[in-house]
């Protein structure tokens, strides 16, 4: 397969449900990556311009689900399912979603 324009890095780390720091598996990151990969190939991006991986944990837990966006390297956060067609749709028009984008500041906090 050819290599892709982006990749976007869905976490799908789980944690025990008592887990303080809880997880984007528990937040429902499996079924957001399952809808992206979806997403993407109904609108034929697949094949070359990009692909939705599953990552282990990218230590933004607090801010999940993530979504690391590559190599454009910027974070999504706070992501549903409901998003997944906004942020497919900026793949084709090149915009991202600026309202699930992680600012620096929220980064630091981790
Ligand atoms: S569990 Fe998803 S970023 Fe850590």
């Amino acid at each position: 397969m050819p290599q892709r324009e982006r990749y976007l890095f869905v976490c799908t780390n789980r944690r025990s449900d008592d887990n303080p720091r809880g997880s984007c598996a528990a937040k429902g990151s499996e079924a957001v990556q399952q809808a992206l990969k979806e997403g993407l190939a109904r609108r034929g991006l697949n094949q070359l311009q990009a692909r939705a991986c599953k990552s282990s944990c990218l230590d933004q837990c607090a801010r999940g689900v993530t979504v690391l966006v590559e190599p454009d390297h910027f974070f999504y956060g706070h992501v549903t399912a409901a998003d997944v067609p906004e942020i497919a749709e900026g793949l084709v028009s090149g915009q991202r979603v600026e309202r699930l984008v992680l600012t620096a500041e929220e980064l630091a906090e981790g």
